[in-house]
């Protein structure tokens, strides 16, 4: 062997070596590449904390039988650094276990860091402290920010590259993504946007993750991140430049539920009719949002009066059960695409006209041909003639051909629904109760001002609940105390709900909804001589996750507070001194938990408070036998929230009741969130999911709060068959 040769062994060698071993995630035009090779990758969104790490093994498995390659989640920063600098990465945040069971499942993972996420996400995933950083504006070009956003990305990247989870490392990570659909802020803000864009891009592809980023929504993600499209349809977008694959972030599969609002759905037919379109358009990745959308436990949700449940009506539901027939219409669909796979990577479509509103996307190469043929008519039967072949369409659908022959799946055409069935299984709870009074300003831990203070300003969100007390005193010769006219008063707040107490006694209660948060309560009240207690709860609803600077946007009582009719005329309150306390007695004397509500005195049997405002309920019951999911079907109380076993399964309000526009989902054509929603006239949510793992074999805690009046008795536990 020549000196040459030799040489030429050694670097083979070590190429095998090197080559082999080593990983590595690029892309082109066409699509990402894995390991040298171009590929079609279906992706699913699963949130971690959206359920519980024993959920996990299970969603990723029927995700994996569903055709998926990829899990797609967002990091969630206010999970993850509840206090600055105090990390948290246990239970249902434990990221590393996450993305390891997805590793362990042979799937690939998108990591979507943000560390904005928006995602219906208690202030879009950002920690409260972060607005009291002096001199922070969030997402723009912001020195406080962007140090905050880096270390916290940079934390996420060193997390993931000790555990060699990336796909350059030998790991499932095969890509991640900085910020959440920043253009649409950018557009408004300019200048200061667009640098932010830069460093953002910048800061993230120094982490050097060794595999690509994306940025969604951002149609000048500078290189080499690679923009992409989130939507109902993504079959037009084009990335940025020719050299970026065409990928779809986000393909929403429903939407999300809103307390008040009727329940989203999006047919199965229409949802796979956009995947095909945008796979025959020369799509490579497409991501459903979401793919199991789960449950915003605790106080997590956030976007204001967004739901518990985040059902989504994803193909697998809030309790990780098929959602027939779309879980499987979309299995078939996905088997369909991957017998295209060969053509798909090889070469770019052609498209042929075949008659109005007609065509097919062919893609042909020596070793492979598969084709699309599509009909767009939303309306009528196509019958097409493609090669030697004739192909019935029903009206707005793909018939998928791997071998440009034979027709194995068109996207109309589903099978059946799956009935499913919310069964009692224990109603007969023995329940006790707990009325705490309204707060007073002699406590001792309430704080005093002349002013009218911003909600979360005050309880920095350690609480739903601000209490606003004021003295009103009325004179013996005011006039409405003779023609029994009594004054009205008025107090507007920037949101979400306010409960009013005239000395101690519930006077009214005023909420707003997700489209405008600010209420004004205004009505007549029982004054008596001398001083009268006016006491103001006023509750949040989750903190804003969208908008322009939302961290700006404000809750609670900022006024004014007026009494009208009094002999003085109007008598404003928004200046005379008001105390406030943060939270509920129950909440500080933690009755949610075993050894908490010993420290009050419980009713019991028959004098059990029903319809009562303010009040604790307490019960214990026994996990029922089997694994079918549970919830506990509410539908008789009001509004608060739910503890089992000193764990909040999330805030409940039944009392508010779907209202505006409802549709059916016998729909073919061009789909909106608003296209259809159900359950109009019934609670937005009645049910809510009590995980399996959070209960033990013995004797279990259920804990329920009730701001303003419900009757225990018609709490039911249901299994979900
Ligand atoms: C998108 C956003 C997601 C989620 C979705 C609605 O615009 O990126 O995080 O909020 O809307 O469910």
């Amino acid at each position: 062997m020549g000196k040459r040769e030799f040489h030429g062994v050694v670097l083979m060698s070590l190429c095998l070596w090197v080559c082999g071993v080593t990983a590595s995630v690029t892309y082109d035009h066409k699509a990402i590449v894995v390991d040298g090779k171009r590929r079609i990758l279906i992706s699913g969104s699963i949130h971690y904390p959206r359920s519980t790490p024993q959920m996990w093994p299970d969603l990723i498995q029927k995700a994996k039988d569903g055709g998926l390659d990829v899990i797609q989640t967002y990091v969630f920063w206010n999970g993850h650094e509840p206090s600055p600098g105090q990390y948290y990465f246990e239970d249902r945040f434990d990221l590393v276990k996450f993305v390891k069971l997805v590793q362990q499942a042979g799937l690939y993972v998108h990591l979507r860091i943000g560390p904005y996420i928006c995602a219906e996400w208690n202030f879009g995933g950002f920690p409260v402290w972060l607005k009291y950083v002096p001199g922070i504006a969030f997402r723009t070009d912001n020195e406080p920010f962007k140090a905050a956003m880096q270390k916290f990305t940079a934390k996420i990247v060193s997390l993931m590259k000790e555990n060699r989870l990336f796909q350059s490392q030998g790991g499932p990570i095969i890509m991640s993504q900085i910020e959440n659909e920043y253009g649409p802020v950018e557009w408004e803000i300019g200048a200061p946007g667009k640098a932010y864009t830069k460093w953002a891009a910048q800061m993230a592809v120094g982490l050097d993750t060794g595999v690509p980023w994306v940025m969604c929504k951002q149609e000048d993600a500078p290189d080499p991140v690679i923009d992409t499209c989130n939507g109902y349809y993504c079959e037009n977008f084009k990335p940025n430049k020719n050299t970026k694959p065409k990928m779809w972030t986000e393909n929403w599969t429903g939407w999300y539920t809103d307390f008040g609002g009727a329940v989203p759905r999006r047919p199965a037919e229409d949802l796979a009719f956009s995947v095909a379109r945008f796979i025959q358009n020369g799509g490579s990745f497409v991501n459903y949002y979401m793919y199991h959308g789960g449950t915003n436990f605790g106080r997590t949700s956030g976007g204001l009066f967004i739901a518990t449940s985040y059902d989504y009506d994803a193909p697998l539901d809030e309790y990780g059960l098929q959602n027939e027939p779309k879980y499987e219409h979309l299995r078939n669909l996905h088997k369909a695409i991957k017998q295209c796979e060969p053509a798909l990577v090889a070469t770019d479509p052609k498209v042929q006209s075949l008659g109005y509103n007609l065509e097919a996307h062919v893609f042909s190469t020596p070793g492979a041909c598969a084709a699309f043929i599509a009909n767009y008519d939303t309306k009528s039967y196509a019958k097409a003639t493609f090669g030697n072949g004739q192909y019935d369409l029903p009206p707005w659908s793909i018939s998928i051909l791997p071998d440009c022959k034979t027709v194995v799946y068109n996207t109309a055409k589903v099978g059946n629904s799956w009935l499913k069935k919310m069964t009692p299984v224990n109603s007969a709870f023995a329940w006790q109760s707990y009325n705490e009074e309204p707060a007073s300003s002699s406590q001792a831990d309430s704080i005093a001002a002349y002013a009218l203070w911003e909600q979360v300003n005050v309880t920095r969100d350690s609480s739903d609940y601000l209490w606003y007390m004021t003295d009103v005193y009325i004179n013996a010769n005011e006039g409405f105390l003779k023609n029994g006219q009594s004054p009205v008063l008025t107090a507007m707040s920037a949101g979400h709900v306010l409960h009013v107490f005239i000395n101690d006694q519930l006077a009214g209660t005023v909420w707003g909804g997700l489209a405008n948060p600010k209420l004004t309560f205004s009505d007549n009240v029982k004054l008596r001589v001398g001083n009268n207690k006016l006491s103001l709860l006023s509750v949040a609803v989750g903190l804003p996750n969208v908008g322009v600077h939302f961290e700006t946007w404000n809750a609670g009582v900022l006024g004014p507070v007026t009494l009208k009719g009094l002999n003085e005329g109007t008598r404003d309150l928004s200046s005379q001194k008001w105390s406030y306390k943060v939270g509920l007695k129950g909440e500080s004397l933690s009755l949610h938990t075993e050894s908490g509500s010993s420290s009050v005195e419980w009713i019991r049997g028959s004098l059990v408070a029903k319809k009562q405002p303010l009040t604790w309920y307490k019960t214990t019951f026994s996990a029922p036998a089997g694994n079918d999911p549970l919830a506990l079907d509410l539908g008789s109380m009001g509004k608060g929230e739910v503890w089992v076993n000193g764990r909040s399964i999330g805030r409940h309000w039944p009392g508010y009741i779907a209202h505006g526009s409802c549709n059916a989902c016998n729909y073919a054509g061009f789909y909106t969130d608003t296209k259809c929603r159900t359950n109009c006239g019934q609670p937005s949510q009645r049910w809510y999911h009590v995980p399996r793992s959070w209960l033990s074999s013995g004797g279990n805690s259920l804990v329920v709060f009730e701001e303003w009046g419900g009757d225990p008795n018609g709490i039911a536990l249901v299994k979900r068959t």
